[in-house]
């Protein structure tokens, strides 16, 4: 056997109802911690929630509530001199994974020079900074165990992908009971996100042993609990499956990586304002059928995990159902295609090369099994429009 690497959170809480009782022990963390959050957060009461367990706990707070979703150079250098000039000590995020990628980046730029853009790509980082822990309100991009953050590069117009060991979190608290409230197109597109990273993981050229069962165990997940989750926002069972689901994806990707999909959709997001789900999730479909015939078995095997009859197919035919399947389960939760989230054809034509080498440029193509050039990209683009 290769040998591996395989890196997650110390500790991570999870189950419904965790929430308070994981609060209970972050004084151990730190005495400041500078809480990074959005409005959404406060107006629906989760922020004082979490501001009174602290209090409880004689924590001297800051709040940090100007992150909007998709997260940009410009809120982390607010976000950074606020810890700097109210002398916190450690960050907590609060949200989705814009507010989680915004205090991972805050905790790099507490403790290290120049720019965020200086740490773009992959073990960039030098020292560790002030420990993270992440409360994620969605199920799906998995940021609390992963050591990614996303920003956006708001001059270039480019989603940097800086990873790093020191931005994982220390401690993640995963309680779905935070996740009722998110409206079914948001569950939709996280879900997607959360199942493109269990897919990407399984059938990247980086796949690896530990991550592969974590994967495996995910996409189940999601195709079981995803439409139930999207149909009634108050099924307890469901969102705590997917908000499991999700974890187990950012698991599998954390020690795996991403693929085509997410190589491809970052460009997508900047230039068109996409969220990051909706943008994997109108490219699924297209770049999986181009994947397939690099690694047909593990394609068969994610077709099982989906309830698949492996009856007397060839492996290639079970992935072709699995894509079936993919389909279908995008579609029953309203997945759109790209024409359909109103962006004008001509517009998309014009920006076709740009968004092709800046997601080759991101280096997460090249982990496909099935390696793409500049013009097989452009294909994708264009048959998900
Ligand atoms: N670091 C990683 O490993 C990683 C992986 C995938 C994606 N990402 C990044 O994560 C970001 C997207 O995160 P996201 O998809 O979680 O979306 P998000 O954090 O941007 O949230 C989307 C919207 O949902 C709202 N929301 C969140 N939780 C809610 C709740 N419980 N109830 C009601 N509304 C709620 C938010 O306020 C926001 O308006 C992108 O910037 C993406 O690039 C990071
Ligand atoms: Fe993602």
């Amino acid at each position: 056997m290769d040998s591996y690497r395989f890196l997650t959170p110390p500790i991570i809480y999870y189950g419904l109802g965790t929430l308070e009782g994981a609060c209970d022990k972050l004084a151990k963390i730190g005495n400041r911690p500078l809480v990074v959050t959005d409005k959404i957060m406060i107006n629906i009461g989760y922020a004082d929630r979490v501001v009174n367990y602290l209090k409880k706990q004689k924590l001297e707070i800051s709040l940090f509530n100007e992150v909007n979703t998709e997260p940009t150079d410009r809120y982390v250098e607010k976000g950074t001199n606020l810890f700097k000039e109210n002398h916190c000590d450690f960050v907590i995020a609060l949200g989705g994974g814009s507010p989680i990628d915004t205090a991972k980046a805050i905790s790099l730029m507490v403790s290290n020079p120049g720019e965020i853009q200086d740490y773009m790509g992959l073990g960039k980082v030098k020292q560790n900074g002030p420990p993270i822990v992440a409360i994620p309100t969605t199920s799906g991009t998995g940021s609390e165990v992963t050591q990614f953050t996303i920003i956006t590069d708001t001059k270039k117009d480019v989603k940097m992908l800086i990873g790093s060991e020191y931005l994982i979190p220390k401690i993640a608290i995963n309680d779905p009971a935070l996740t009722m409230t998110v409206s079914p197109s948001i569950t939709a597109a996280t879900g997607i996100d959360a199942l493109t990273h269990a897919i990407e993981a399984y059938t990247s050229r980086r796949h690896q042993p530990l991550a592969d069962n974590f994967a495996l165990s995910s996409i189940k997940r999601i195709s079981k609990y995803l439409r139930r989750a999207w149909a009634n926002g108050d099924d307890e069972e469901a969102r705590s499956e997917m908000m499991l689901a999700a974890m187990e994806a950012g698991i599998a990707f954390n020690n795996s990586s991403v693929t085509i999909v997410h190589g491809m959709s970052r460009p997508l997001g900047a230039l068109f304002h996409i969220s990051h789900g909706i943008s994997n999730a109108v490219l699924l479909p297209a770049c999986l059928e181009y994947a397939i015939m690099g690694l047909p078995e593990r394609f068969a095997n994610i077709a099982k995990a989906m309830g698949a009859k492996d009856s007397n197919l060839s492996d290639l035919d079970l992935a072709k159902e699995g894509l079936i399947l993919i389909k279908k389960l995008c579609e029953d939760v309203e997945i759109p295609s790209i024409s359909g989230l109103g962006i004008d054809k001509n517009n998309f034509t014009k920006r076709l090369d740009k968004m092709a080498t800046d997601a080759l440029a991101s280096g997460s193509p090249y982990n496909t099994a099935r390696k793409p050039s500049k013009e097989d990209i452009i294909k994708i683009y264009e048959k998900s429009f």
